[in-house]
This record gives C-alpha cells, structure tokens and sequence, in this order.
C-alpha cells in the first residue's frame, strides 16, 4: 500500500524525523484557511501540493508556492481536480514554506534480487533523480543495509561518507537517516523515499517530501495502518472479497474467472484474453477477464460458493469460466462444492450466469460425472483448458 505525501509527513512525525508543518485541504476555502494557520510559522508562504500517489507532480504543475493565503486559496483552485498521469486530484496539502539551501536524496527499499535492502543517497537530490541515476550513477551511493543489523551508527556514516557529503553536514544527516530506518522497520515498509531531503539556510535538515510503500502482509501487526487505506479508490466487489478472505483483484473485462492456485489463475486470465481476441462484438469489443479469483488449495463448497457470488454479483460479467486443476483437493470434491454453491445461491435468490467448467487433475472422471448428473442451468463442461477458454469468449461475445 503507496502513502500519500501528508500521510508519510505524520509517519516521519511520529518516527521523530524532522518535517515541516502541513494541513490537507480538499477545497479553495480550506486551503486558504490552513495557508493562514501554516503560514504564520513561514512568514506567510506555503506550498500547495497536490496529493496523489505518483511521482512528478512538480513537473505536472502539482506543486506551487503561495505567498499568501490568498495564492495559496487560487492556486489550490487551479490544482484540485488536475489530472496528473491519469491520477485526478481530490486533496491538497498546504506545507509550510522552506528556505531551501540544498537539495539531497536518501531512500531505502527492498531488494529482493540480493535479498538485502538498499539505501541510496545523493547530495544531488530535487526533481531530477531518475535522469541523474542513469546519467551519472557515481553521483547516486547505493549501500546494501543487512536486515538483521539494519541502519545503526556505523552504516549511517557509510552511506553519509559514500555521498560525499562535507563533514559538517555528517551528524545531522545520519540521525534523520536512522530515524527514516526506523520508520521503515518500524512501520513494515517495503519503500522510505524522500526526495528532496533539504538543508535549509538555517542549516537544518528537513524531509520535504515523503513517499512511503507498507508490505500489506503486515497488516496484523499494524490495525492502525487501517486507517490510511484510500477506501475511494477500493472497488466495492474487492472489498466483500476481502471480508470472505478471498484472493480477488477486480479487472475491467467480461469474463469471470474462478481457479485454484494463483499461477493457473494467472495463466487462464492469458488464454481468456487470447481467445477473446477472436470474438469481436458489433460495438468492436472483445471478452476479457473480468477479475482474477484465487480460491486457493481447499476449494470446499462455501469457498466456491462466495467466490462464484462475488462474480455473479459483477454487473459487468457475461460469462465464467472456473478453471480446477485437482491437486490436494481432489476434482470430485470440487464438482460438490459447485454444485453445492448453486444450492446456496439459489437460496438466495441469486440466477446464475453462463459458466464452463474445466475439471482436470486427481479424480477428474468422477468429478465430471457428478457435474454432468447434477444438470445445473447454464453450466457446461469442457475438459481442456484452451476449449474451455475459447467457449467461455464466445458465451461472452454473445451477450451484448
Ligand atoms: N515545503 C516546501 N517549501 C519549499 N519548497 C518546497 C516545499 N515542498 C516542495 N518544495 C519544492 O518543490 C519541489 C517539488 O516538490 P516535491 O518533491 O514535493 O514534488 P515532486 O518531486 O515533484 O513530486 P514527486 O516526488 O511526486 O515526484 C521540491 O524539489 C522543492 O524544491
Ligand atoms: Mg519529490
């Protein structure tokens, strides 16, 4: 889960890093209101900047400085509701306005190629630092950070040392660099950026802008993470989903998608959208996968018969296909759960949608059989899984 820039501000906050003042704002009117209050600490200026959880919003024009609160009240006017790289802008931030002498950039992320962590750090930090990681690399120090010893003293001077930068500057920086490890530690993030880490004229160093990445597997130790989930952004079917502990991403296609294991999840969303292709509807669209529906190893009857509700209930979907390769579960015990998740869904008053069902694996013969007895409305059986893709898109293409 990405943090948006105010809320890694309170993070860095609460981990002791040093940040300037800052107020969210999702009108002119409380922009202006909150210039007013942030700016009495910065001689009136503020910068209002627009929260959305991509880079570059400087360059788009997302980020601009106030001299007074009425700037501040137009210029929140012209970036609410800006469209930045497809991302559009419901709230502001109004930061208290820095005397900025320099410019640096620190971060740490995972690097899972070297099963490490990487710190990096520049004193050439601002808008610029992809162009300057592929120009001038040597400008960039990468330090490995060890997950066990993460980044004490000793490797807080490394990476200050690798950068460069003058020793007067040194012990300042590696205590807001140990405080930004402890908010990645701490917090179970996977990314800490902040770019541009500033001195300031008064020769402070201040965070003025945070990007923050949280490992969602670490959810159970952090209920207050709750709390940042950008619930605007959750489509309502991937909410239900995660209440019924289901692996289910939503996607913008036609098709629903049922499997066991995420791999062959993933490879039936490939051969659904592959035969798709070959059905062409009057209006130019083709089927595509509708969602991505893990119902894991145990897919016993409740399981199959959230997951098929949760599909059906998809407005968008015309047709499912449920892909099961019987492993552990064996196909017979999968052929109940369908048939008694149609039992279920009956009950309440749920109609089934067109469904081919593609049983292959430990016991596929009896699991077939129990299907084919069991003469569900709509319900088709195909046994290979390219057939059964193919006929799910043509079921699909058919429905307008
Ligand atoms: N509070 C502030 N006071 C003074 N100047 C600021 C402040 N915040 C940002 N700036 C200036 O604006 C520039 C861009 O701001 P910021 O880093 O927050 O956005 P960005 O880098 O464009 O966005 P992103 O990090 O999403 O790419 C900074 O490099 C800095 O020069
Ligand atoms: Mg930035």
């Amino acid at each position: 889960m990405d943090l948006f820039e105010y809320q890694a501000r309170d993070v860095f906050e609460q981990h002791g890093v040093p940040v300037l003042g800052g107020r969210i704002a999702t009108t002119p009117a409380q922009a202006r209101a909150a210039a007013e209050e942030i700016g009495a600490k910065s001689g009136g200026v503020t910068v209002v900047k627009a929260q959305v959880k991509t880079g570059g919003r400087g360059k788009a024009g997302g980020v601009k400085v106030a001299k007074s609160a009425d700037e501040a009240e137009q210029y929140a006017g012209q970036i609410l509701g800006m469209d930045i790289k497809g991302h559009t802008v419901k709230t502001v931030m109004i930061a208290q306005g820095a005397r900025i002498a320099e410019e640096y950039y620190f971060s740490i992320l995972l690097d899972r190629a070297n099963r490490s962590y990487l710190a990096m750090c520049s004193k050439e930090g601002g808008m610029d630092i992809e162009q300057l990681a592929v120009e001038r690399p040597e400008a960039l120090a990468k330090i490995a950070v060890d997950p066990i010893v993460g980044i004490d003293e000793a490797k807080a001077r490394e990476i200050v040392d690798a950068a460069g930068f003058p020793d007067a500057d040194k012990p300042a920086l590696i205590n807001v660099i140990r405080r930004l490890w402890d908010v990645y530690a701490g917090e179970d993030a996977t990314l800490v950026e902040v770019n541009p880490l500033v001195k300031t004229e008064d020769g402070e160093i201040i965070a003025l802008d945070g990007k923050v990445s949280i490992d969602g597997n670490s959810a159970f130790r952090h209920p207050e993470h709750e709390a940042f989930v950008d619930h605007s952004k959750t489509d309502p079917l991937e909410v239900l989903a995660i209440e019924r502990d289901l692996n289910y991403v939503k996607l913008d296609g036609d098709v629903g998608i049922i499997g066991n294991g995420a791999g062959l999840v993933m490879s039936t969303l490939d051969v659904v959208a592959y035969a798709g292709e070959e059905f062409t509807r009057a209006d130019g669209t083709h089927p595509k996968p509708a969602n991505f529906l893990d119902i894991g190893g145990g897919a016993n009857a409740e399981v199959m018969a959230a997951g098929l509700d949760i599909i059906f209930e998809d407005p968008q979907v015309k047709a499912v296909f449920v892909n099961v390769f019987g492993g552990i579960t064996a196909c017979d015990a999968v052929a109940d759960g369908i048939v008694q998740a149609y039992a279920i869904l009956k009950g309440h008053g749920k109609a089934p949608k067109p469904l081919v069902v593609r049983l292959d694996g430990n016991n596929a013969d009896k699991g077939r059989q129990i299907l084919d007895e069991a003469g569900l409305p709509k319900l088709e059986r195909v046994d290979t899984m390219d057939g059964a893709a193919r006929r799910v898109a043509e079921l699909a293409a058919a429905v307008a």
